[in-house]
């Protein structure tokens, strides 16, 4: 790498990602099922019908996956705990067995001396609550709420950090208006009325997480650069409007109390009533901020209705998820949610990463990292208080609607056998960790 640990403050955290059903294994250990398995089961929404029941077999192996994490010099581990595994009716009565598991993983990280940096929602909504509406459906705040009293009253103790939500703009947006994930719905209201509620359940959980007396309390939002696809107006415009959803709608809330005006401008009429009454929960402090950052999207008008927009295929070097390489957008985004949201609160990188096939000499992965820490140096060289960054993912895993394929790994996984293989990412990191 072109880095290493000593270029970094003392106390800078190195941790790899990963969450619970892209690599647990769901159909182990009581877990009920998901939106994720309904939609997975539904032909044309994931590549091949992949799904997670088996994916990694973490859930039987998790002791071997903690030894790569430690055995790489990483210090911090950013994992995530399945509802359903613990509520497998999302609600009543918990789990004894996936109780169980996420205490013995706690204790294991604990034992190499891993931090272990919490996600208590990384897409897997039980289904029986999908049934009732999901995130379109406001009492989800309060079932989140209970979720995060249960498995946090069994692990809060040992948790370095927790955040409530993985990517709130993916939670609603991707899969309420876009369809790309689940439950896969394509519907303008259910859109605005998910965008809302997952800040509710954000804030409600951050309290209720609070009343356990946990504190290093974060959120973890993504964000995509977005540029116009060229120098007309309209495509200002349209990449404007990109941006405030994607990017400024769920920080607004959180810390402005606000939505941005041009998101009202679509979602107003649809937002349920009241939503603006909720902002003290939306906005309950938290004490970091994570960012996970990836590729930026050029963007044209449609001329169409409201949000009027379409990404556009950009010109630069692409990864295997056809996703443009643009670090500058790392440096971008740092520098702005400090400058407008955060001030100086803690920030991390909770995500970056790139997927390449297999089989690979893994170089375009190491020059990825390289390219993008770099920038993370140069937004700290400004002073944004930067403390950590999560390389996604540790394992090869499922990526999703993408299925298998999409190898985002510092260690390859032979999806057969299932046999670990650090990669020379994996290798290069833990020389650089070292210096
Ligand atoms: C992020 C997700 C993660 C993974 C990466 C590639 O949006 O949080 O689960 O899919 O993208």
């Amino acid at each position: 790498m072109d880095f290493k640990r000593s270029d970094f403050p003392e106390g800078f955290l190195w941790g790899a990602a990963t969450s619970s059903y892209q690599i647990e294994g769901h159909s182990f250990g009581g877990a009920g099922p998901t939106h994720w398995d309904s939609f997975a089961a539904t032909p044309g929404n994931v590549v091949r019908a992949e799904h997670g029941d088996l994916a990694c077999d973490h859930y039987h192996r998790f002791e071997e996956d903690l030894d790569l994490i430690k055995a790489a010099g990483f210090d911090a581990y950013r994992f995530s705990t399945s509802w359903a595994r613990v509520l497998p009716d999302g609600r009543g009565t918990a789990n004894a067995e996936g109780l169980d598991f996420y205490d013995r993983l706690t204790d294991a990280m604990l034992e190499r001396g891993l931090k272990p940096c919490a996600t208590l929602y990384h897409w897997e909504l039980p289904q029986p609550l999908a049934d009732l509406g999901g995130w379109r459906n406001r009492d989800i705040a309060g079932w989140f709420g209970d979720f995060a009293e249960v498995i946090m009253g069994r692990i809060g103790d040992r948790m370095h950090s927790v955040a409530p939500i993985n990517e709130p703009w993916c939670v609603a947006w991707l899969s309420h208006f876009m369809g790309h994930h689940a439950p896969g719905m394509r519907d303008i209201r259910a859109a605005a009325r998910a965008m809302h509620h997952v800040l509710l359940a954000h804030g409600t959980a951050i309290e209720r997480m609070r009343g356990l007396g946990m504190s290093n309390l974060g959120a973890v939002c993504n964000f995509e650069w977005a540029d116009p696809a060229d120098e007309s107006d309209a495509a200002r415009e349209a990449a404007l409007d990109y941006d405030a959803i994607y990017n400024r709608f769920f920080l607004g809330g959180m810390f402005h109390k606000a939505y941005p005006e041009r998101v009202l401008k679509g979602l107003e009429p649809h937002l349920p009533a009241g939503w603006q009454d909720d902002f003290d929960t939306i906005a309950a402090p938290v004490d970091w901020v994570g960012l996970n950052y990836y590729t930026r999207k050029l963007i044209g008008p449609t001329g169409g209705p409201w949000p009027g927009y379409e990404e556009v295929d950009g010109p630069l070097p692409k990864t295997q998820m056809g996703w443009e390489v643009y670090p500058d957008g790392l440096y971008n985004f740092l520098t702005r949610t400090a400058a407008n949201y955060t001030s100086d609160l803690p920030l991390y990188m909770t995500e970056n990463g790139m997927a390449s096939p297999a089989p690979s000499d893994d170089q375009d992965r190491i020059a990825y990292l390289n390219a993008h820490v770099a920038k993370a140096r140069a937004a700290m060289a400004e002073g944004v208080p930067l403390k950590g960054y999560f390389i996604w993912s540790l394992l090869d895993n499922y990526e999703w609607a993408l299925g298998y394929e999409k190898r985002f790994g510092l260690v390859h996984v032979d999806f057969e056998s299932l046999q670990r293989t650090p990669k020379a990412s994996y290798e290069a990191l833990k020389l650089a960790l070292s210096q």
